[in-house]
């Protein structure tokens, strides 16, 4: 049978999934007061206001124009909220900021406007078109909800940074702090192969960077059954892990010293004692929480250890490996995600425990590794050989095959579950110190 005969994309759940993540969209755009809308929460980043506008620009410029070849709703705003950013400094920011923005209500009327162009398409056009660039097994349908569910983890990151006077706590955040930090152990994985990616056909949709399969032979090594803790980090600040340029290497010690970076971005010191820079309101600092630190913070800590991160593949192995040669969808089996697995899905808007979700271990019994904050490689991001830009998206990826940016693996408390697969990669620059991204040590084994 070919795939004509089996289309990917399903109608009805392509518009429950679009109908769910335009809901959890606005519900974010609901937690902020309305002052916050023309903020800048992050200073190298859009105002708040351009977010409302590019998701739906998005999905209109993906399916309705490239895809299904038809005029968009509006070419200025189009144009306006096609791209955000992702500048080096301040410098750069400045260099690409606007001085003017849209009103509301002009933006609400473009989303609402957007949604029926979408949810139209999704209920009658020929959304799914084999061989088509953009509509080949629906390409732009799951490239659009995915991009939304993505900027959802930037919003939520974004909304972190803000005052709590900017912010309306909704009724069901919960926030869970007890829990025992466990005893540092490391796993010993064996040597085997990792493979990173996935075949066109074999997953209903990926971004392009996650093909084509990549498939890599990974030395045994040894590494952490848990994420570092905050406490464990805080005696890396304790013991002048911020004032020593030995664990730093040099541009990162540079971009320390020049930020006056002293401690975790999620952290502040109160009168005496650390606390959490929590969504909603402070925490004093969660012991046994990962902590949420940049790439260079991570490096850091690892070099104090006598440590190293773990490459890609090394997640990979740690994640997906079993002793016995194969290799898994998930790190806990082939079942698909769910609240048991890990902190992700926007259940919580806040880490939980390392080791609070037993049932997501992988083969060799290391913890958390979807779920709880993304972690930080030593792999710079790049194309797996044979890479091609989609046409849906040309620039997703290839913008960033600059040697400036790190893939992180895993997920957050706000990826959506959507996202949770095996050959997903993201990534970042070192020093953006606002992800919700920690890490775990890696060390060489004898064997
Ligand atoms: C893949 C998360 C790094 O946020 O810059 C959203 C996702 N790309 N719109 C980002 C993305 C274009 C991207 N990351
Ligand atoms: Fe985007």
């Amino acid at each position: 049978m070919d795939a004509a005969s089996h289309p990917v994309v399903d109608r009805q759940v392509s518009i429950d999934r679009f109908r769910e993540t335009r809901q959890r969209t606005t519900g974010m755009f609901d937690l902020l007061t309305e002052e916050a809308y023309y903020e800048q929460p992050i200073p190298l980043r859009h105002p708040v206001v351009f977010y409302e506008g590019h998701i739906p620009a998005f999905s209109v410029n993906t399916l309705i124009k490239r895809g299904l070849g038809r005029d968009g709703l509006d070419e200025d705003l189009e144009r306006l909220f096609a791209r955000g950013i992702d500048p080096e400094d301040q410098v750069s920011a400045d260099g690409v900021a606007r001085g003017s923005w849209p009103r509301r209500e002009t933006v609400r009327q473009y989303a609402t406007d957007a949604d029926q162009a979408i949810l139209d398409a999704l209920a009658h056009a020929e959304i799914e078109r084999d061989g088509h660039p953009v509509l080949h097994r629906g390409q732009a349908v799951f490239a659009l909800i995915e991009h939304e569910e993505l900027h959802q983890e930037t919003l939520a990151y974004m909304w972190h940074r803000l005052p709590l006077s900017r912010k309306r706590r909704p009724a069901d955040a919960t926030v869970l702090i007890d829990g025992s930090v466990p005893e540092p152990r490391q796993v010993e994985i064996q040597a085997g192969r990792a493979t990173l990616g996935a075949m066109p056909g074999e997953i209903p949709f990926g971004w392009d960077n996650e093909f084509p399969r990549l498939q890599v032979e990974v030395p045994a090594f040894a590494i952490d059954a848990h994420n570092v803790t905050n406490q464990q980090y805080l005696e890396f600040i304790e013991a002048g892990g911020y004032t020593n340029p030995t664990w730093w290497s040099e541009p990162d010690w540079a971009w320390r010293t020049g930020a006056e970076v002293e401690h975790p971005p999620f952290w502040f010191l109160g009168a005496r004692e650390w606390f959490w820079r929590g969504m909603f309101e402070p925490i004093p600092l969660p012991a046994a929480w990962p902590v949420y630190v940049s790439h260079a913070e991570a490096s850091a800590y690892t070099r104090w250890k006598g440590l190293r991160l773990p490459t890609e593949a090394e997640f990979h192995r740690a994640a997906f490996g079993t002793p016995n040669g194969g290799e898994r969808a998930y790190p806990w089996g082939e079942a698909p995600p769910d609240a048991t697995r890990g902190n992700f899905g926007f259940r919580h808007w806040e880490p939980v425990p390392v080791g609070s979700h037993p049932a997501g271990v992988s083969a060799w019994g290391v913890h958390d590794l979807m779920g709880n904050g993304w972690e930080w490689t030593s792999t710079v991001f790049e194309g797996f050989p044979g890479f091609r830009p989609m046409a849906a998206y040309p620039e997703y990826s290839a913008d960033f095959f600059d040697g400036q940016h790190y893939v992180i693996k895993g997920a957050s408390p706000v990826t959506a579950t959507g996202l949770v697969r095996r050959s997903l990669r993201n990534w970042f620059r070192p020093h953006y110190p606002y992800v919700y991204a920690g890490f775990r040590c890696v060390g060489d084994t004898g064997w």
